[in-house]
């Protein structure tokens, strides 16, 4: 019954924060690799965590970018602005084709959704060395840096090694030398191999690693067998205050090795 598998999703969930070495580990019902429709269940799960999670007032939550974000922002609710005031700032800037999945798109939606504010970053993720300095200098850039640093809150993707490579568009040398250091995964421009060792940074604007280990609450959502890897790797290095949001499909795969 109902009361039985919330028990045992209960353990599981327990047994693969053990297992992780983080805070909390949260399991929705379902494999994403194989249905869409389990995302949309990691967003309720987001919703109902940070209902919890937030503290009362004013609140400066950081979002990063991704598929997976671009679906869970649209589950947010207004009841997260219940004695709060929102203000989602994103945590990178412009990557790949798609709007939908760039970090502006996902703090408009969850802002929409939620009835708090956003700002926008309108800059490339990756720019080249002589770029990179003076446009942090630039008003509207230095501005909402400085909102990112001062969040307390972050959410974020896990991306796989491979899908991130092709949507930064990384010169075939570079994949070429991610595919030989066996890079599993990327979150924050930073790609790591099974054991969570940084094998490339890729020098962009926006909220870094070391900054996130000065948040109050991390959240990481991502999910499915095909990210289990990725998933499990990033929690050697991923800050210990994480929150991990997760589907069976990725747990399964974890849990069983
Ligand atoms: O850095 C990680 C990516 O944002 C994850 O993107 O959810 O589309 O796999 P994804």
């Amino acid at each position: 019954d109902l009361a039985n598998q919330l028990l045992g999703l209960n353990s599981q969930e327990k047994q693969l924060a053990q297992r992780l070495g983080i805070d909390k580990c949260l399991i929705v019902r379902g494999d994403s690799s194989d249905d869409s429709n389990v995302m949309k269940q990691l967003g309720s799960v987001l919703n109902e965590t940070l209902a919890k999670m937030l503290p009362e007032g004013n609140n400066t939550i950081v979002a990063m970018g991704g598929s997976t974000m671009a679906i869970v922002a649209k589950e947010l609710t207004p009841v997260l602005s219940d004695k709060r005031t929102l203000m989602f700032v994103p945590g990178r800037g412009g990557i790949g084709a798609s709007v939908a999945k760039q970090a502006n798109s996902v703090c408009s939606t969850m802002a929409a959704r939620t009835g708090g504010q956003s700002k926008s970053l309108y800059i490339p993720e990756q720019l080249s060395k002589d770029t990179y300095h003076p446009l942090l200098n630039e008003p509207s850039v230095k501005a909402v840096l400085e909102l990112i640093a001062s969040g307390n809150v972050a959410i974020h993707g896990i991306g796989r090694a491979d899908d991130m490579a092709r949507r930064r568009e990384v010169d075939s040398a570079t994949k070429e030398m991610l595919r030989e250091q066996k890079a599993v995964g990327e979150v924050f421009g930073c790609f790591y191999d099974k054991e969570g060792q940084i094998v490339y940074r890729v020098s962009r604007i926006g909220l870094q690693l070391e900054d996130a280990q000065k948040f109050n609450h991390v959240v990481a959502i991502a999910s499915g067998h095909d990210k289990a890897d990725a998933i499990q790797a990033y929690m050697n290095f991923a800050p210990k205050q994480t929150v991990l949001i997760t589907d069976e499909g990725a747990a399964n795969v974890i849990l069983k090795k």
